[in-house]
């Protein structure tokens, strides 16, 4: 080793030691005579001391020094003097006084201060991700990172989980995105896909009879790029056999709440987690990955309103819809430009408009008034437990409209207010969701999560009679409003995969292509098996407190799924083209 001792270790014990330090040049403060180097290394800093009359040699090549260049050197450790003291460093009761000093490497300057926490535009940190991986905050995050993914091997492996690697090369395997596809040299036009998920494969290891599977595995997607999405991205994803929805739940909640508080400052808010039924989700945050460390729960009026005087809460109620509200503390005295704001937001996710209610001093403000009897006005603000300097926000639509509208407004009020505690992990289950939807383009149902989920088994006969009712044995694990993971029981029998894929329309020939080696396996005995895949990254964006997942990623891709550093993705040769009977079409 070129070092000693690393730059974080050494305390006043150390006073007195010979010691050999290597690192980067963090900062240098020339004092003429004497001058400091604030020594950097991924452990800590340490302050050297050059003294002329101590060592010439050693101070003229300090003198040399600038910030980042890589350097060795060897010395004495000495308590610093009273006074200099610096109780916010770990090693800031010493410093070396040093003898000897080598230069490994010069360094040119950084193009961003890596000293300093100062904001820098991140396409420029992307583009230089290896000095940007220097600097405090991703050096946080990585450490971070790897504590939980030592924390989750450790934890199932001592639950008789086995971690094992499926291929990244693959035929499609289907969750909803577009594939990445590789092209085949070997076998002209035909092509791998990279997994979405390792889905089918660990069902078949179940069909091997693991039991009890986990992997810390990368998953590929070609969908469209948002905060807390990755082309390519990781999954903690675990399977197991002979289980029940409720075992599944409860190993993953075991392994969460010891995880936060194992790893991070971050604290549990509700433990057991509380379950949501997926409509029940919709109906009181209008949002199916509610963020619950806040109320401003979505009220239902349209009892109250279905003989209104206001003509739009009538017909809304006649056609079916339905008439909801939430309360914002505080927000009573709403200039007309910020109610104006207000309703441009919820007609961008789909309103025809907003009805307000400001709760002033001398009483209830509103643009509908007029049209309310008193009686109406006296039900909704009791039914709302509404109070002066309240603001109420009333939307009247389908349905889903009602919960999209009023769900984004919930997030944007809670967020103006700061309603919802940072430093703590709001986990909940979301159960029971649909197993099919319409598709309108195509239709005909098709699959909410995977072909492969099970249905309620009291809900079985309605694959035929009425598929859009079957509720399917499928969760989510949802914090502070993102989806953290899903998983689901499986269909493990065959006869009951045939009625889904016919409910799905598809013919016994396209399942045979598609998932005809999976189908085969399960005709050799497959036990029960479930499972569930949570986003690492998602898990510690939300653990480090970073409002994205390329905080807690080494390399990240930019939103348009760039590596600003490398410049992929790029053209390739003619010749490779040609290896792999490939044209490109202008
Ligand atoms: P699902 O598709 O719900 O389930 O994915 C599980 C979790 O993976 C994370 N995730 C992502 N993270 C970053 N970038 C992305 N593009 C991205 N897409 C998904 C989310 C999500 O909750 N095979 C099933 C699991 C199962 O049924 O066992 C699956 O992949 O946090």
């Amino acid at each position: 080793m070129l070092k000693s001792h690393h730059c974080g270790a050494l305390r006043r014990d150390h006073v007195g030691e010979h010691v050999s330090l290597a690192g980067w040049v963090h900062r240098r403060r020339d004092h003429g005579n004497l001058i400091f180097i604030d020594l950097r290394d991924r452990f800590g800093i340490t302050q050297l001391v050059f003294n002329p009359d101590h060592s010439a040699d050693a101070h003229q090549i300090a003198s040399q020094l600038r910030n980042e260049y890589v350097i060795r050197a060897l010395g004495l450790v000495r308590a610093r003097p009273e006074g200099m003291r610096n109780a916010d460093m770990a090693t800031g009761d010493v410093e070396v006084v040093i003898d000897q000093v080598e230069i490994l490497n010069e360094a040119r300057e950084p193009v961003f201060h890596i000293s300093r926490e100062s904001d820098v535009d991140e396409a420029l940190r992307l583009r230089y991700r290896y000095l940007d991986l220097r600097r405090p905050r991703m050096q946080r995050n990585l450490v971070l990172r790897h504590k939980v993914t030592r924390f989750m091997r450790e934890y199932l492996s001592e639950r008789d989980f086995l971690e094992i690697e499926t291929p990244i090369l693959i035929k499609s395997t289907p969750e909803g995105a577009r594939d990445y596809v590789v092209p085949s040299r070997l076998h002209p036009g035909k092509f791998y896909a990279l997994p979405q998920s390792p889905q089918q494969l660990k069902q078949l290891l179940m069909v091997s009879g693991f039991e009890r599977y986990f992997q810390i595995a990368r998953c590929f997607r070609d969908e469209d790029q948002r905060a807390d999405r990755q082309p390519e991205f990781t999954q903690l994803d675990l399977e197991m056999s002979f289980v029940e929805r409720e075992d599944v739940l409860q190993l993953l909640e075991g392994l969460l709440t010891e995880l936060v508080p194992a790893v991070s400052d971050k604290r549990v808010l509700q433990s057991p987690f509380p379950r949501f039924t997926h409509t029940e989700a919709l109906a009181l945050y209008g949002s199916d990955k509610p963020d619950i460390r806040y109320g401003m729960l979505l009220t239902d009026l349209s009892d109250l309103v279905a003989d209104s005087g206001f003509r739009v809460f009538q017909q809304t109620i006649e056609a079916g819809g339905q008439v909801k509200a939430i309360r914002a503390p505080g927000c009573a005295d709403y200039t007309r430009r910020q109610i104006e704001e207000l309703t441009e937001l919820a007609k961008e996710h789909g309103a025809q408009g907003l009805v307000t209610i400001q709760m002033r001093d001398k009483g209830p403000h509103s643009s509908i008034a007029r049209f309310l009897a008193e009686a109406e006005m006296t039900a909704i603000l009791e039914r709302m437990g509404a109070e002066t300097g309240d603001l109420l926000l009333i939307v009247a639509d389908e349905a889903p409209v009602v919960a999209q509208v009023l769900g984004q407004l919930r997030l944007v009020m809670g967020k103006r207010l700061e309603l919802a505690d940072d430093d703590v992990l709001a986990f909940a289950w979301i159960t029971d969701f649909p197993l099919l939807e319409w598709n309108v383009d195509e239709e005909r149902f098709e699959a909410v999560h995977h072909p492969f989920t099970a249905p309620f088994d009291e809900d079985l006969e309605l694959l035929e009679s009425d598929p859009g009712l079957v509720r399917a044995k499928a969760y989510d694990i949802v914090a502070n409003g993102y989806e953290i993971g899903g998983g689901s029981i499986r269909i493990h029998r065959r006869e009951v995969q045939s009625r889904l894929f016919a409910a799905i329309g598809m013919t016994d020939e396209e399942t045979r292509a598609q998932f005809g080696h999976l189908l085969e396996a399960f005709e050799y005995g497959a036990p029960p098996h479930g499972g569930i895949a949570a986003g690492l990254a998602r898990l510690v964006m939300l653990l480090a407190g970073e409002p994205n997942i390329r905080e807690v990623m080494a390399f990240p891709k930019t939103q348009s799924a760039v590596d600003l550093m490398t410049d992929a993705p790029s053209p390739v040769s003619a010749r490779q083209l040609d290896e792999l009977h490939i044209r490109i079409q202008d």
